[in-house]
C-alpha cells in the first residue's frame, strides 16, 4: 500500500497592480467581458478572457436562457469560441471575473466542474500549460496550470 498526496500551489496577489502587464491586460479583459453577460435570471455576470499564443485575447461571458440547461458559462463560451475561431493556436492563459448586480466580487470566482473539465482538455489540445487567473477586487489567485484546479481529469477515451 502507498499513501499518496496531491498539493496545489497558487499565488495570491492583492491587486491588479501586482500582476505582470500581460496578466493585467488579460484580467481587465475578463472584467470587461462581464459587461456582455446575459444573466437575467441570476444577475451574476461572469467574464472570461483567453490569451492565445500569438497574443490575441478572446473573450466570453455567461449566457443564460429560459430553458435553463441551454445557457452556458463564461469560461466555456470563451474557450469554445477560441477553439472554433483559432483552432490551431494554443491557449496560454485564462482569466475569470464575476459581478453580482454589476459589482465585481471581492473574492476570486472559482470555475464550475464542467468548465474545469473543458479547460483541462483544451490545455491538452494546446500542448502546453494553461495558466488560470481568478480575479476578485480584493484578491487575485494565479494557478500555473489547469491540473491544479482539476487533478485526475477524465482523459481515458
Ligand atoms: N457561471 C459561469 O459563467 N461560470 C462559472 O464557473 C460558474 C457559473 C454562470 C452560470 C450562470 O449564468 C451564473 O453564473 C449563475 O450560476
Amino acid at each position: 500500500m502507498t499513501n499518496k498526496e496531491i498539493k496545489i500551489a497558487y499565488t495570491e496577489y492583492a491587486s491588479l497592480g501586482e500582476l505582470s502587464e500581460a496578466d493585467r491586460i488579460l484580467a481587465k479583459s475578463a472584467i470587461e467581458a462581464t459587461g456582455s453577460a446575459y444573466a437575467p435570471y441570476s444577475n451574476f455576470g461572469v467574464g472570461a478572457a483567453v490569451r492565445l499564443a500569438d497574443g490575441e485575447i478572446v473573450k466570453g461571458s455567461n449566457q443564460e436562457n429560459a430553458a435553463y440547461p441551454s445557457g452556458l458559462c463564461a469560461e466555456r463560451t470563451a474557450l469554445f469560441y477560441a477553439s472554433a475561431s483559432r483552432p490551431d493556436t494554443p491557449m496560454l492563459s485564462l482569466a475569470i471575473a464575476a459581478t453580482h448586480n454589476g459589482k465585481l466580487l471581492s473574492d476570486p470566482v472559482t470555475p464550475c466542474g464542467a468548465c474545469r473539465q473543458v479547460m483541462a482538455q483544451y490545455q491538452i489540445k494546446s500542448g502546453c500549460p494553461m495558466e488560470v487567473l481568478l480575479i476578485g477586487s480584493e484578491k487575485i489567485w494565479k494557478f500555473d496550470n489547469v491540473d491544479s484546479l482539476l487533478p485526475f481529469i477524465f482523459d481515458s477515451i
